[in-house]
């Protein structure tokens, strides 16, 4: 091995040697172990749903694998078809149309540009502010980028919103926020003038807001999310992220876009070309025809997620839990039933029942005293998650 590439750790960055765990590191390889002594699994640990991927996306794909035109490198505008369909979506979805050749950037899933996206506005020693709990790739981006992260506890008390007050009492040299509504983990749900207030805020402070909107369709009983497109000054200030992984079930076909300010979507297409030279175009092509087709697919699927849910918000309820049913998202956010801390009572859980539910503190220190469950498997199954757990309370 030549010099700096021995494993001993001294040749390893330390920004790299400081990253925290990712949170789900450790958990296939506990389940490994209990399938090895026979106990049958039940994974409501990762947002990885099981149901099927629309037929137009497969038979899409299928077609375009077999195009010779579409083989080559994307590049970062990707497929123009695409870009097309995506801003014909934004505009049925959130009454405004994106400018596809300027507005709009493809992307191999949203984690990926999300996480790039720090190296576009953040310079070591920028502060950003981060919802805690929260998904993994806001701290892991600015982290990686040099920056000062502030983390912003999520409280029950304020229906796990994001206050824009603490956007404005943030610290000197704030320069990005993250939000994401419908939220991960919490389920928590936002209207259009809380966007509006938080679109304000970020505007006083001169701060560019991230708005992940990765579960902006997987919402149930008449809430449609509002995203930046909805609210006034929203494109000026922000970027939002998109998905086809949660709404369609294409969590591994890696699709998804940025929308908003034309300047911010260009200068994320800018730092990407370091990185990825775009998405495989035959998925592109697919992704397309999902949303030009998703009328016909997405009322069965999420009324099939509502089943799942009130089943899951029963069966934990029935466990001893407090479970409340999320107006959005895939996932159970419940207080901790014992007065174990969630680490311990998520491996508790696994080791004596084979459930798995993802602990809160695995995302973030504000999310200890919560374990999340996701929505990931068949009524029947969350109903004997529910029974298994309530038989070790
Ligand atoms: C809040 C949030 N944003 C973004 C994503 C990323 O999804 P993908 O990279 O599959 O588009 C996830 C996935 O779990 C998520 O929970």
């Amino acid at each position: 091995m030549s010099p700096g590439t021995e494993t001993s750790g001294r040749a390893l960055a330390r920004r790299f040697r400081e990253l925290p765990g990712y949170p789900l590191e450790d958990i296939p390889r506990i389940k490994e172990e209990l399938r090895s002594r026979g106990v049958e699994v039940i994974d409501l640990g990762a947002g990885d749903p099981d149901l099927d991927v629309p037929e137009a996306a497969r038979s899409a794909l299928k077609r375009a694998a077999d195009d010779p035109e579409l083989q080559g490198y994307a590049f970062q505008r990707g497929l123009p078809a695409f870009r097309e369909s995506v801003a014909d979506f934004m505009e049925r979805r959130f009454g405004r149309r994106p400018d596809p050749d300027d507005d709009l950037l493809p992307l191999l899933g949203s984690k990926e540009g999300i996480a790039h996206f720090a190296f576009t506005v953040l310079d070591p020693g920028d502060r950003v502010l981060v919802p805690d709990p929260g998904y993994a790739p806001y701290f892991g981006g600015s982290y990686l980028a040099g920056a000062e992260v502030e983390r912003v506890e999520l409280r029950a008390e304020h229906g796990f919103r994001l206050p824009p007050e603490a956007i404005r009492g943030a610290g000197d040299g704030l320069k990005l926020v993250y939000l994401n509504y419908p939220n991960n983990p919490t389920g928590a749900c936002v209207d259009r003038d809380y966007l509006r207030r938080a679109v304000e805020a970020c505007r006083e402070r001169d701060a560019v807001l991230l708005y992940d909107h990765a579960y902006s369709e997987v919402a149930f009983d008449g809430y449609r999310p509002p995203g930046l497109l909805d609210v006034p000054g929203g494109t000026d200030v922000g970027i939002e992220f998109h998905s086809l992984s949660k709404t369609f079930n294409m969590t591994g076909w890696r699709l998804g876009w940025a929308v908003g300010n034309p300047t911010l979507v260009r200068a994320l297409s800018r730092v990407k070309s370091f990185f990825d030279t775009g998405a495989y175009l035959p998925i592109q092509a697919a992704g397309a025809e999902t949303l030009d087709r998703m009328d016909a697919f997405l009322p069965g699927h999420l009324e099939t997620l509502r089943r799942r849910r009130d089943a899951a918000v029963e069966a934990f309820r029935g466990a001893g839990f407090e479970a409340e049913a999320p107006r959005a998202t895939l996932y159970l956010w419940m207080p901790v039933p014992t007065d174990e801390a969630s680490e311990d009572f998520a491996r508790r859980v696994l080791e004596e029942t084979g459930v798995v539910l993802m602990p809160g503190s695995a995302l973030g220190a504000g999310g200890e005293g919560y374990v999340r469950a996701a929505l990931t498997v068949p009524e029947g199954r969350l109903r004997e998650a529910g029974r298994r757990i309530g038989a070790i309370l």
